[in-house]
């Protein structure tokens, strides 16, 4: 049996497009193997949101490209959005890869595998799939559940913000039928799966293309948007999604989203969080920018008075919820009083936490002609500022839990043998127990806090054991807080 190994860069998207890959090859007869010693096929799946991911992906083609030099028969094969971005071009210039297959052409990579064994020269698939888009469904190897899956409801992007990439490798905006989204929750929880992320690049952008969705039920809540607020309630299909997942699929235990636009947070969105007890109260929303100029210029479609407003609505009807969020620092043209309106406006919000970026041109982008004209030390200056608020405010909001009892989803082990799972929000919680709670929701008090997550003891008296009887000398590696 041959064996195939896959190295993911970039988002979750990537990640998730990387299970979709192994489950592929898995069902063509192939074995997963961690170990680039063992593999036959190797996958890089690539991101190329930042030029960063495409150097990384140059220097392991080089890297592979030596144990090739001893094995002649490994076979190269790039995905992902590098692969849909450059096509042709890279087996060009890096001769030692094989294939190059594109985000929606993962279900032909058991074909063009066959022939490249067959011999055959290196072969290029990157088609998008507009007529007949194709989303391939989760089948996790049996004994393999873990308690939280992420659900792909759409692909590509239309929103063209100035300096981004993904319109070009992830194509239009496609979405997947409200039928078979349900059908697989309700296929992960049937097998054990406790927490869904729907995943999508502007997820609430959602619209069902088989037009089977009930309505969702009229806002009781009466939020207006300012008159000046570019809303359309009836664009968006994505709340009666959560409302129709909250109703079909009762083993469910969390629903998140992964990422919304500022754009598409209606009024039945912010409803639908205080109807629906399933919904996390974390949103990670991005911004980018708190500066008008510059958001204009990004083609974000929003104000920096227009997000403040819809997340404040937001946090006014589900009191307690914690926001993160995306900012490009070093946009073409960012000033100092662009930086300041930024740093003000994640201050404001209290963000508890962030991805920041050095703005880095991409090729096929409107802002590709805009001169990258801020310095690389006054983008990392920025970053590191930014960094520094967002962490005062996390910590903050970590102390405040210190002495309350908070639900865990038991997600697995942590380093040091003891449990670490998250809370309804979105907060790190380390513990102690006799069995393994692993999938199931615990009741536990908050003890101590640490940079980016909290030490608990669990509740349930049998199970319980005393995080002080441990003898933990050091805070536990922090796993990153999104
Ligand atoms: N430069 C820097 N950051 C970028 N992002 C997207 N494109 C770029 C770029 N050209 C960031 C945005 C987005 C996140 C996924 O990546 O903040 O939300
Ligand atoms: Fe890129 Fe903007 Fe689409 Fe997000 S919304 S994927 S930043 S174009």
């Amino acid at each position: 049996m041959p064996a195939f190994s896959v190295i993911t860069f970039g988002c979750q998207m990537n990640s998730h497009d990387s299970d979709r890959l192994s489950e592929v090859l898995i069902a063509a007869g192939y074995s997963r193997t961690e170990s680039l010693d063992a593999a036959d096929v190797v996958l890089l799946n690539t991101c190329s949101v930042r030029e960063k991911a495409e150097q990384k992906l140059r220097s392991e083609v080089g890297r592979l490209g030596l144990l090739k030099r001893e094995r002649p028969g490994l076979l190269i094969g790039v995905a992902g959005c590098v692969a849909q971005q450059e096509g042709e071009r890279l087996i060009k210039t890096l001769p030692q890869i094989d294939i190059v297959i594109g985000p929606d052409n993962i279900s032909e990579l058991p074909q063009l595998l066959a022939r490249a064994e067959a011999g055959s020269p290196p072969q290029v698939r990157t088609q998008f799939d507009l007529d007949a888009p194709e989303f391939l469904q989760a089948r996790p190897e049996p004994g393999k559940v873990t308690p939280t899956a992420f659900v792909t409801v759409m692909k590509g992007c239309d929103e063209r913000c100035s300096y981004c990439v993904v319109p070009y490798t992830r194509g239009p905006e496609r979405y997947r039928p409200s039928q078979e989204i349900l059908a697989e929750i309700e296929r992960l929880v049937a097998a054990g799966v406790r927490e869904v992320t729907l995943l999508g690049q502007t997820v609430n952008s959602y619209q069902d293309p088989s037009a089977q969705l009930p309505k969702a039920p009229p806002a009781t809540l009466q939020f207006r948007h300012a008159p000046h607020l570019r809303v359309n309630e009836a664009e968006t299909e994505f709340p009666a999604l959560l409302h129709a997942i909250a109703a079909r699929v009762p083993g469910l235990k969390r629903l998140r989203y992964t990422s919304p636009h500022p754009r598409h947070l209606t009024s039945s969105l912010i409803a639908a969080h205080t109807e629906l007890a399933v919904l996390a109260k974390h949103v990670h929303m991005p911004v980018q920018s708190g500066s008008d100029r510059l958001l204009k210029k990004m083609i974000r479609r929003y104000s920096a008075e227009e997000y403040v407003e819809r997340v404040s609505a937001l946090r006014d009807a589900v009191p307690g919820l914690t926001l993160s969020t995306d900012v490009i620092v070093g946009f073409p043209s960012e000033t100092e009083e662009d930086f300041a309106a930024t740093l003000e406006l994640v201050k404001a919000v209290g963000f508890v936490g962030l991805f920041g970026f050095k703005y880095s041109p991409r090729p096929h982008t409107p802002s590709l002609k805009l001169a990258d004209d801020v310095p690389e030390v006054e983008k990392s200056r920025r970053l590191a500022a930014l960094f520094e608020v967002v962490e005062q405010a996390r910590v903050a909001n970590l102390l405040s839990l210190i002495g309350s009892t908070q639900q865990v989803l038991v997600e697995g082990l942590n380093q040091r043998g003891g449990y670490t799972g998250r809370t309804l929000r979105n907060e790190i919680v380390h513990f102690w127990a006799k069995t393994s709670p692993v999938g199931e929701i615990c009741d536990v008090r908050i003890l101590r806090a640490f940079k980016n997550s909290l030490a608990a003891e669990l509740i349930e008296p049998a199970r319980h054991v005393a995080w002080h009887d441990q003898k933990v000398q050091a805070a536990p590696r922090a796993l990153p807080v999104m």
